[in-house]
Formats: structure tokens, C-alpha cells, sequence
């Protein structure tokens, strides 16, 4: 289809604000919807250089208004909807289990209710498109990996609402015939994520000679994947992914938190004129997340080899590259760490 009408929910996010760009600069004659109520994680700066293109407009609202969601649909008659709206971070949904179940449970029943309605059940052309997250696979061992046939094993509430909205969004396929993807992807790292993840978060300490948190013993694993590596899978599996299927995407790069924390303060080292050792003397062991996943790491077989994806970036280059973006972007990072990111900080880190 020529023409499509898109909408990306959680597009001023930190995933979303990539996806948006590449789907407004590659392919000028969609229309981009990016609809966000802007949370603390949402931020148009991420967007400056794309908001004044003909084919993008930013609808401000919330995906728990069934209402004003129904509302959008009638007036702009999408035909797909790329779902990455959410409350994302672990820690806060310990801390505030509720507000996961709201936006990420109850706001992707809503988008799919005005979908169904407004599709009037003729679904042809039509999509729903779910970004959800290695963590509805619950913890690995030392060994193995998540596929697309792993069981759902969730451990934080975090993890168990994206779990849920997954089970919803399979259901509405089988229930009313919604065709749907959903696609579940390891960690991201990049430009504009808010800095209460593990990267952006420690190189804003680095720079401002702060305690780097390790939780536990620091020895848990993730598979890292560069952003835009991410948002190139999800533009792969919108255009030629099969309907009613999951994709799993992955780096094919996992790390012990504890040595990328000691890559990370060597290349900062280096970057910041230090001596060696110096942004290493920063970390300091603190008590661990509750709950606290071993290990997660993705089998990208699947969508490598029926959509032909593999991650582009490297581990070294795509760290070099977010650094650098931190660094050149001191205003972006003053911004979001001003207010109530520091009452959240105090929070979090003097439990
Ligand atoms: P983020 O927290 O950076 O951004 C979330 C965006 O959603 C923000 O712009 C926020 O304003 C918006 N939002 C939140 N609640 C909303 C609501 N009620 N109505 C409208 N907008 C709302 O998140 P992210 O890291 O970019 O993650 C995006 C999606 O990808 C999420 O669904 C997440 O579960 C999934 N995911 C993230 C990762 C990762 O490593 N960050 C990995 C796999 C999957
Ligand atoms: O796996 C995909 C998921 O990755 C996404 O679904 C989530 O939205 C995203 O937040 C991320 O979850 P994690 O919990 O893995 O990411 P986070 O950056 O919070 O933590 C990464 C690891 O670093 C984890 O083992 C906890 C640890 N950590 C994190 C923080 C914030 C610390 O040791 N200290 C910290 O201060």
C-alpha cells in the first residue's frame, strides 16, 4: 500500500522517537501519526528535526482515554498502528505496579477496542503492531536462549504487564481475527534514552563524577542491541512480517553488566581526557533489584532468516556513537535531569 496511515503510539519515547524518524524520512508518502502523552520518558526534542515534515503530525494523548482514542481513529483513519507506548523502566514498576497495568495493559486493549471498532472488523491492509520485550520470557541459566516457542515465565511487574498485553493482543487475533505481529526485543541502547537505564544513566554519573549503582554483584547478563538496529527490524517485520506471528530480535551480544561498565569507563576515560582507572573508581556495589533477572539473551534466527535482519551495528561502534551523542548533548541531558528526576534518583538509589 501506497498511502498508509500509520499510527506510532510512544513515539516521543526513546525507541519510538527512531522509529518515527526512520519511517517519516523513508517513506514520504505515509502519513506518520506519532500519538504520546508525553511522561516523563516522552520528549519532542527527540523529534526536532523531523516536526516541521509534511508527512508527520503529533497527536498529544493518553492511551488510557478509550475515548479520546476512539475519537483519533474517526478523525484520522489510520490503518496500522505500531504500539510502543509504555511505561518501561523495572524499577519504577516495583515501585508503582499499578501505573504498568494502566498504560500497558488497559492502553493496549484500548488502541486495539477503537481499532476493532473503527476497522469495523474488515481487515483488510490493516495491522496491529506490538513491541514488546525479552523480559515476558522471564530468566535464563547459564546456557540457552529465548526463542519464539520459550515459555512466558514473567518476574517483575513490569515484565508481567508486557506479558499480559501480549496475551491480549494474541487473543484479539484469535477472538475477532485482529491481524496482529508482535515482536520482542533485548535491550536497547542508543541516542535519547532517558537516563534511569543502566547506559545513559552511568554516563551522566561518569561525567559528573558520580557513584556508578551496580546492583548485586554485577554479574547479570543482557544482549544489547543498537537502537536504530531496532527500529530498522521493526520497519522489516511491519512491511513483510507474517501476521498472527512473534519475532524475536536480539544483538547476538551479551554482556555481564559489570565488564560493560568497565568498557564503558574506559572509553570514557578516553574521551574525557581522565587517566585510566579514574571513571572506575566510581562504582559502587548497592543492594539489588528485587526479582533480578540472571540472564536474557535472543535467538534472532527466526526473523534473520525469513526477513533477512541482522544487527548492522557492532557493540564497540554503536557505544562509541551514544557516547559521543551524550557528550554533544548536554543540554538534552541537563533537561531531563532536572526536576523530577531528582527526586526519583534520591529514591531510587538511598533505599
Ligand atoms: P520509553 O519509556 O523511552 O518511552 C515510552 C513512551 O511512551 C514515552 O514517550 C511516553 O511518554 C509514552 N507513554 C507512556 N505512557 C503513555 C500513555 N499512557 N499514553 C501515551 N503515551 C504514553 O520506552 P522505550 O524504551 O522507548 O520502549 C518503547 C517500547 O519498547 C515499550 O513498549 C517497551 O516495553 C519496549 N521495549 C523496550 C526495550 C528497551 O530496551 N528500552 C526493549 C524491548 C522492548
Ligand atoms: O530486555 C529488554 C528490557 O531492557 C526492556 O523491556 C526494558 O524496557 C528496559 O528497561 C530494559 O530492562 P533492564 O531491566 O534489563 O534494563 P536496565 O537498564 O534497567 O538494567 C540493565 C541491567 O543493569 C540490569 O541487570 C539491572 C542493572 N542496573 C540497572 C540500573 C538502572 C544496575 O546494576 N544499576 C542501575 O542503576
Amino acid at each position: 500500500m501506497e498511502n498508509r496511515r500509520i499510527l506510532i503510539t510512544g513515539g516521543a519515547g526513546f525507541i519510538g522517537s527512531h522509529v518515527v524518524r526512520l519511517f517519516v524520512n523513508k517513506y514520504p508518502a505515509y502519513n506518520i501519526y506519532n500519538l504520546d502523552v508525553l511522561t516523563y520518558a516522552g520528549n519532542l526534542e527527540n523529534l526536532r528535526d523531523i516536526e516541521e515534515a509534511e508527512n508527520y503530525k503529533f497527536l498529544k494523548a493518553d492511551i488510557n482515554d478509550a475515548v479520546k482514542i476512539d475519537s483519533l481513529f474517526e478523525e484520522y483513519k489510520f490503518d496500522s498502528v505500531i504500539h510502543l507506548a509504555a511505561e518501561s523502566h523495572v524499577d519504577r514498576s516495583i515501585t508503582d505496579p499499578l501505573a504498568f497495568v494502566k498504560t500497558n495493559v488497559i492502553g493496549t486493549l484500548n488502541l486495539m477496542n477503537a481499532a476493532r471498532k473503527f476497522w469495523k472488523d474488515n481487515f483488510n491492509d490493516k495491522l496491529f503492531y506490538h513491541i514488546s520485550t525479552d523480559e515476558v520470557y522471564g530468566s535464563l541459566g547459564k546456557a540457552g536462549l529465548f526463542t519464539e516457542n520459550t515459555s512466558y515465565d514473567p518476574n517483575s511487574p513490569y515484565s508481567a504487564s508486557k506479558a499480559s498485553s501480549d496475551h491480549f493482543v494474541r487473543a484479539y487475533g484469535e477472538t475477532y481475527s485482529l491481524p496482529y505481529i508482535i515482536s520482542n526485543c533485548s535491550n536497547n541502547y542508543g541516542p535519547n534514552q532517558f537516563p534511569e537505564k543502566l547506559i545513559p544513566l552511568f554516563i551522566h554519573n561518569i561525567v559528573n563524577n558520580k557513584p556508578l549503582p551496580v546492583y548485586g554483584d554485577g554479574r547479570y547478563t543482557r544482549d544489547w542491541l543498537f537502537v536504530k538496529n531496532h527500529a530498522e527490524a521493526i520497519d522489516l517485520a511491519f512491511h513483510k512480517g507474517q501476521h498472527k506471528e512473534t519475532y524475536n530480535i536480539g544483538g547476538f551480544n551479551e554482556w555481564q553488566n559489570i565488564d560493560l561498565i568497565h568498557l564503558l569507563c574506559q572509553i570514557m576515560d578516553r574521551k574525557l581526557n581522565r587517566k585510566e582507572g579514574e571513571s572506575a573508581r566510581l562504582i559502587t556495589y548497592v543492594k539489588d533489584r528485587p526479582g533480578h533477572d540472571k540472564r536474557y539473551a535472543i535467538d534472532a534466527s527466526k526473523i534473520n532468516k525469513e526477513l533477512g535482519w541482522k544487527p548492522s551495528v557492532t557493540f564497540e561502534e554503536g557505544l562509541e556513537k551514544t557516547i559521543d551523542w551524550y557528550l554533544e548533548n548536554k543540554t538534552w541531558l541537563d533537561n531531563v535531569t532536572s526536576g523530577n528526576y531528582k527526586d526519583y534518583y534520591k529514591k531510587q538509589y538511598s533505599r
